[in-house]
């Protein structure tokens, strides 16, 4: 059995990786400072390809000449060596294709041509609209061999029938094996941890219950705007862009039963049992349990920032959303009356991806407070900027009466294994190298996820729900508040 825990171990099989959308933001931002990072690990065996497909007119010269200005300065600095460069960019090549013309392929079979014994992957890092010419071009030109799969970005369609649609066009011509689904959430060693905090502790289990918590947060918040993704950006959605896909893998991840194994299908399969169990929000449900935002112009520490309308790639009538904040709920033994609230959005006071849980108070307390508040128990697990966890409990306060007072327990992991961050790329990229699907989407699992976010999606547009105003550099609009104060709660800040 293959875990994905071997990821610093010992290199891949020889392999051609083709990277279609080679010279796309993505490619340059992420993908390939991910595949330098795993060279630099000697990871890459010495016959390891990387070649870059584009439409640009470019030839390997011109396109590692684009690396070194697009793509290195996404490497750190300190992490940046010149000699590794130098040597990983001899394993990139460049292919110019035109994807919907289907002798263009012959150019990349004769790239390919005398190495069908080696892993070949190819990466679609384009627009879903160009999925299926490109597994159809690469099946027409005979390069499907046994040992190739097949890697896709998200949004894997823009709703349950279109993702069907995608999924039936890719089983056409790959085996559900050779298929990698990838959000790039799974790859984040700080979500792998949430799995390993979960089951690798005895600790937690018997206290991960509606019996023990009261309510769990999940907050996706992001600084950043949709800058030159508007055109991408307005067709989607927050609900699509980040609830279909990274929030919902978050709440199964801490809400699965443990499973049996690491095994692909065993983790899998009780993901997909929590995507089934979510209690549907269709019609007015959807309304009243939803929130949509849309951000206005605001003021950072670093200047004012122009509100969604106002970039040029957006219709300045455009009702998309650019946060969602939503009340889900798990209807099982384990779940039910604890409401998952889930928020994301762009443009909020700063970046932070952070899952609270709030555990029940004390059934009867003897002690006064010394804030005259008694809050109950919480473990706060920040994923992103930093990865930390932290869990307030109740000690005496010093002095004579016996008064408590809140503390908090914290665990950096800078401070524990004082590492470089690893991309969530490296492991991804690693993993479809190796065959190993553990952390990639199941087709049932993308179906479910779809299956429950479309009521909502077309709730919105039954009742016209327009979104709430709220200005960048806040934390969204007042009716995130609204809807977690309803019920008692209120969104953890600090
Ligand atoms: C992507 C979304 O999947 O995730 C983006 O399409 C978003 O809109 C990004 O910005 C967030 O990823 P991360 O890793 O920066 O949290």
């Amino acid at each position: 059995m293959i875990t994905s825990t071997d990821i610093a171990g010992s290199p891949v099989e020889p392999f051609d990786f083709v990277l279609f959308g080679g010279s796309g933001d993505l490619s340059m931002r992420k993908l390939l400072p991910a595949l330098y990072f795993r060279h630099c690990a000697n990871q890459l065996p010495a016959d390891g390809r990387i070649i870059c497909a584009a439409r640009q007119e470019l030839d390997t010269d011109g396109f590692r000449a684009l690396m070194d200005a697009e793509s290195k300065i996404h490497i750190d600095e300190k992490d940046f060596m010149e000699d590794h460069w130098l040597s990983f960019i001899e394993r990139v090549h460049y292919l110019r294709i035109d994807v919907t013309v289907q002798s263009d392929y012959e150019k990349l079979k004769s790239m390919l041509a005398g190495r069908e014994e080696h892993v070949r992957v190819f990466y679609l890092s384009v627009a879903p609209s160009l999925f299926n010419k490109i597994t159809e071009g690469v099946n027409a030109a005979g390069l499907i061999t046994p040992l190739s799969r097949v890697a896709l970005e998200k949004p894997l369609g823009r709703d349950e029938a279109s993702a069907d649609v995608i999924n039936d066009e890719l089983a056409a011509v790959f085996k559900e094996s050779q298929i990698f689904r990838i959000d790039h959430y799974l790859g984040k060693e700080a979500v792998q941890n949430l799995m390993a905090l979960r089951f690798g502790n005895s600790l937690f289990e018997p206290l991960w219950r509606n019996e023990r918590i009261s309510d769990v947060q999940i907050t996706i918040a992001e600084s950043l705007g949709v800058d030159t993704r508007g055109r991408f950006y307005d067709q989607t959605g927050a609900l699509r862009d980040m609830v279909q896909n990274h929030l919902l893998q978050l709440l199964v991840i801490l809400a699965m039963e443990p499973p049996v194994s690491v095994d692909p299908d065993a983790v899998r399969d009780e993901k997909i049992k929590v995507l089934r169990a979510l209690k549907p929000l269709v019609g007015r449900d959807a309304i009243e349990n939803t929130v949509r935002g849309q951000y206005k112009a605001g003021a950072y520490d670093e200047g004012t920032v122009p509100g969604y309308l106002e970039n040029e790639d957006i219709p300045n009538d455009s009702t998309t959303e650019t946060f969602v904040a939503l009340k889900a709920e798990i209807g099982s033994w384990r779940w039910e009356g604890v409401p998952f609230y889930l928020r994301t959005g762009k443009r909020l006071e700063k970046k932070q991806t952070e899952i609270i849980i709030n555990f029940k108070k004390v059934p009867h307390s003897i002690f006064e407070t010394a804030d005259g508040l008694n809050e109950p128990n919480q473990l706060i697990i920040r994923l992103q900027p930093e990865e930390k966890i932290r869990m307030r409990v109740y000690v005496k306060a010093w002095g004579d009466a016996i008064t408590l007072q809140p503390v908090h327990l914290n665990l950096d992991f800078n401070d524990v294994f004082q590492k470089r961050r690893m991309i969530a790329y490296e492991r991804l990229i690693v993993d479809v190298l190796r065959g190993n699907p553990v952390l990639f989407m199941r087709r049932d699992e993308v179906s479910a996820a779809w299956a429950w976010v479309d009521p909502i999606q077309q709730a919105w547009e039954h009742f016209q729900v327009e979104p709430k105003a709220y200005r960048a550099g806040s934390m969204g609009p007042s009716a995130a508040s609204n809807l977690i104060h309803r019920d008692g709660f209120a969104w953890y800040e600090e």
